[in-house]
């Protein structure tokens, strides 16, 4: 069966209600207590400037119809959860080029372009698997993301207020700015990127190991300029931005109509994912992605069925329309390999046209004797490498990565050629949710992906 010839009909997106999600049960919802200040919030973002551009969101949909060919690479990457007093411009910088040393590393190895998408700029939203937490006999309402409520446990913090909406808007604004002036400043000069990667070889005690991609830079850069000739697809100055689209009345209210072609989109980011706990096909979240313009993606995680998968594909991206809709495995290294294939296979047999990317972090989540959530590197590229093999295996293309990373040399999760320990994490556990791989992680894992992107160094 292909995706056409499933029976129900599916309004196009521009036929439908604007508002049809709110019919829908929508899970992962905050409980806000003051309603008539939550309107009042929401309707000031209703008539705020938008954050992102129509047109930036067609380019990066046009980006990753390529990943979807099997054109091009992805690099989503950053923070679990991003605070809102995180946002200085050395954190940004710090992000931003770890994001361009690792792309430049996969184009040398793949010989493809790489599309650059933040997990930055409004990822403040967090659903949790419990709604109270219970510390010493007290119980709170757990974390939501700093766009919901504060990580302190007390209950002033813990109690979701709207104005952090608003405080989530201005701080996605402000972290715009300093992506854009990291991505266009001197890191996008490719030649600049690479002296650091050599930097990272030359001081890492992998340097036999990584000298590979740094070594034949003329051709790399002979490559980029080739993609430059299609607008600056692959060079180091275009980076998107993303977030999971998890409270549905802050991206309602930033959800615009475009005047030139009627589309709806929604503008807080380029590309909004929908999360493993709210994929659910017949519920709001799912439907809200259908009726906007954007790339969508959805995270798919190991319990998911085929039939299910099919489903939110006929839901999202009904027209087969490569670039709208990315699948992102998240299924961890014990079940990549098992759970994947049938899923990948069915798609494929059925025409779609999605791009799938991986997430190795979320499904490699660990707990540890001091208490710490980890994360170990070889776990998480293990999840890498079992993608790689489900995808050629298959001959499909394994489209790219999502990663929960950061620019500092943070201790979150352990191993690494620089490595981090157990007894290293208590020195710098910074996150307010997930564990991110620190800098050197981060380049360590471009480095290995790029042994599994290439047959050797062409
Ligand atoms: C996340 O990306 O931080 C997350 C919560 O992922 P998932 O929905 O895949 O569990
Ligand atoms: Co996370």
């Amino acid at each position: 069966m292909t995706i056409t010839e499933l029976e129900a009909p599916v309004l196009p997106f521009a036929a439908r209600p604007q508002d049809s999600w709110r019919d829908l049960p929508a899970r992962q919802q905050p409980d806000w207590p003051d309603p008539v200040a939550l309107r009042r919030v929401l309707d000031e973002l209703a008539g705020a400037r938008p954050l992102v551009s129509a047109g930036q969101c067609d380019r990066l949909r046009n980006r990753l119809a390529a990943v979807a060919r099997g054109e091009a690479f992805l690099l989503q990457g950053g923070d679990c959860a991003e605070s809102f007093d995180g946002v200085s411009a050395n954190q940004v910088r710090d992000k931003i080029q770890t994001l361009q040393q690792m792309a430049l590393v996969l184009t040398q190895a793949s010989s493809l372009p790489v599309v650059k998408l933040g997990r930055m700029a409004g990822q403040y939203a967090k659903p949790r698997s419990s709604g109270h937490e219970t510390r010493d006999g007290v119980t709170l309402p757990s974390y939501r993301g700093d766009a919901v409520n504060g990580a302190a446990f007390t209950a002033a913090d813990r109690t979701p207020d709207p104005e952090r909406l608003r405080t989530a808007y201005l701080t996605s604004a402000r972290t715009l700015e300093l992506i854009r002036a990291a991505s266009e400043g001197s890191s996008a000069d490719l030649e600049r990127v690479h002296a650091w990667n050599r930097d990272f070889v030359s001081g890492s005690p992998a340097r036999d190991r990584y000298r590979g991609p740094v070594e034949d830079f003329a051709v790399t850069l002979r490559l980029l300029r080739a993609f430059g000739t299609r607008g600056d697809f692959g060079g180091a100055a275009e980076v998107f931005t993303s977030h999971e689209a998890l409270l549905l009345d802050y991206e309602a209210a930033l959800t615009r109509t475009d005047p030139f072609t009627g589309g709806r989109y929604a503008l807080s980011a380029h590309q909004l994912w929908i999360g493993e706990r709210t994929r659910e096909p017949g519920g709001a979240h799912v439907e809200f992605a259908a009726g906007i313009r954007n790339p969508v993606a959805v995270k798919i995680g190991p319990t998911a069925e085929p039939d299910e998968v099919l489903e939110l594909v006929r839901r999202i991206d009904p027209q087969g329309e490569p670039g709208r809709l990315t699948l992102i495995a998240r299924m961890g290294a014990d079940l990549v390999r098992d759970r994947l294939p049938r899923l990948v296979a069915r798609l494929a047999a059925a025409g779609s046209a999605v791009a799938w990317v991986c997430d190795p972090m979320h499904g490699n989540t660990v707990g540890t004797p001091s208490g710490h959530k980890t994360r170990r590197l070889d776990d998480v590229m293990d999840e890498v490498a079992g993608f790689f093999e489900v995808h050629r295996a298959l001959g499909t293309h394994p489209g790219g990565l999502h990663l929960e990373l950061t620019g500092e040399e943070v201790t979150e999760c352990v191993g690494g050629s620089q490595e981090v320990t157990l007894g290293d994490l208590p020195r710098r556990y910074e996150t307010t949710c997930d564990p991110r791989l620190n800098r050197s992680q981060s380049l360590d894992l471009a480095f290995r992906t790029a042994e599994l992107l290439g047959d050797g160094w062409r």
